[in-house]
């Protein structure tokens, strides 16, 4: 039996426009848009109809980073593939890629039977897969290739993390020629963790502990550096590059170089670089360690970089890099060695409001929000226009965003699985109301009225944001 729902009275903002307008959706899609005044719009009937007059209407938002249940520095991710979404969901999110993990050793198959495992029937809302390549051999080259048509059409690979996840410029290039013949496109970790684990050592030697430690061994031309190397490679192997995770001025200058020059060369960065800085990481009583993720935060200087180049395009998306652990029980692992507290930082709920927040602090425009949030990760990922948008033909990933109820984020009312905000304190304006994935209502005036299960794989074409 078919449903119909109509949104009725909201401001409907896509990357593109701004219209007042009713929303119509009919079997988990948007049927039409009807401005407000015409005659469509009255005609527009259906069982569910939700008043968004005052409020904005938006696309869900597109996570293109996240990490549930990853494995790592002897821990897990806080967050399972349940809770994760549940919290993506309550923060305006409802699509998320996470990386599926390729062991040393094993096939690229087995890291994502393992991942689609740890997902199927857990979700609140609709999920794809990147992949983790830390094998490159013959075999894991062909894999590639099959997983391109399956829908993972995106595969990470780490300059950084030696002995873990770390390629050499041999393996990337390889990686990267075969991404250029099968469409795939290469998500870069560029950090030197060469040079970067000698700092560690020499730190550690001279008894700098402390997690600010974690940030000056992992210097911001090391960042720098290896994001030309890694833009060099995909030059010579002629294939695009998305290097994600970006917080340093000097990587932001190289992606500015590059695209100058015309190259395929996309960037992310994340609300933590955004608007954290060392000054977190240098917290008193090991708090610091609330804040170790790689690559680092930086000084507060870096930040204007990070908004320019979200203003000029030279970044294209703001991702999480959503990768909890608990300060109790994990980063704890840390104390008094900082390169053993487990990197990443909680967020999948909160960005949404925070680039909200952007807006009202005059860093983005309101279509640049939508556009980097949702639109542009759906066209880097190969999602677009089924997300990412407000389109007739669209899924209904819909949010109904009240752009003016406050809030203060904190650890007490989140929903995430993590005992602390990265953002405890922090007062934003703007708050999700309502979320509709493929037309249900996921959260229903601020309660949650989703389920497990409701959230499906989905495949990804290649890359949309070279046509
Ligand atoms: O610190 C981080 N970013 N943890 C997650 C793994 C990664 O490198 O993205
Ligand atoms: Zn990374
Ligand atoms: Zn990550
Ligand atoms: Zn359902």
């Amino acid at each position: 039996m078919s449903t119909r729902t109509v949104i009725r009275g909201g401001l409907v903002i896509t990357a593109s426009d701004e219209i007042h307008a009713d929303v119509l959706i009919e079997d988990g899609r948007i049927a039409a848009l009807a401005t407000s005044s015409t005659p469509a719009a009255e005609a527009f009937t259906a069982e569910r109809v939700i008043d968004a007059k005052g409020k904005y209407v938006i696309p869900g938002g597109v996570d293109a980073h996240t990490h549930m249940e990853l494995p790592f520095g002897g821990t897990f991710a806080s967050d399972t593939f349940e809770t994760g979404t549940r919290a993506a969901a309550w923060g305006g999110t409802t699509t998320i890629i996470d990386f599926a993990v390729q062991s040393v050793g094993h096939s690229l198959r087995e890291g994502l039977d393992t991942w689609h495992a740890k997902a199927d029937g857990n979700c609140a809302v609709d999920y794809g897969f990147h992949m983790i390549v830390s094998d490159v051999n013959e075999h894991t080259l062909k894999e590639m290739d099959h997983l391109v048509e399956e829908g993972v059409t995106s595969f990470k690979q780490f300059m950084a993390y030696p002995g873990v996840f770390y390629s050499d410029d041999g393996q990337i290039l390889r990686a990267m020629q075969r991404s250029a013949e099968n469409g795939g496109l290469i998500m870069m970790h560029a950090e030197n963790g060469i040079a970067i684990d000698v700092l560690v050592e020499q730190a550690l030697a001279r008894g700098e502990t402390d997690p600010r430690y974690h940030g000056e061994v992992r210097k911001a031309l090391l960042e720098a550096e290896a994001t030309h190397r890694a833009i060099k490679l995909a030059q010579v192997a002629g294939a695009p590059l998305y290097v994600v995770h970006v917080s340093a001025t000097e990587a932001v200058a190289e992606l500015a170089r590059a695209r100058d020059e015309g190259l395929p060369v996309f960037g992310e960065t994340c609300p933590q670089y955004l608007f954290l800085s060392t000054d977190n990481l240098a917290e008193p009583d090991f708090e610091g360690a609330k804040y170790v993720c790689s690559t680092p935060l930086r000084p507060r200087e870096h930040q204007a970089a990070l908004w320019r180049g979200l203003r000029t395009n030279d970044l294209q998306v703001v991702s999480t890099d959503h990768c909890p652990f608990c300060f109790t029980g994990q980063k704890d692992l840390g104390r008094g060695d900082f390169s053993k507290i487990p990197n990443g930082l909680p967020g999948v709920e909160n960005r949404m409001d925070l680039l909200h927040q952007a807006v009202l602090d005059g860093h983005i425009s309101r279509r640049r929000w939508i556009e980097i949030a949702c639109a542009s990760p759906a066209r880097m990922f190969g999602l677009y226009p089924k997300k990412g948008t407000i389109a007739p033909g669209a899924d209904a990933d819909v949010v109904i965003y009240d752009p003016h109820a406050e809030q203060v984020m904190s650890a007490q009312t989140h929903h995430m699985n993590v005992d602390y905000s990265a953002y405890e304190g922090k007062r934003t304006t703007g708050r999700v109301e309502t979320v509709l994935s493929r037309g249900e209502p996921v959260i229903t005036e601020r309660e949650y009225t989703g389920h497990a299960g409701h959230g499906v794989f989905t495949p990804r074409s290649t890359c949309q944001y070279l046509n």
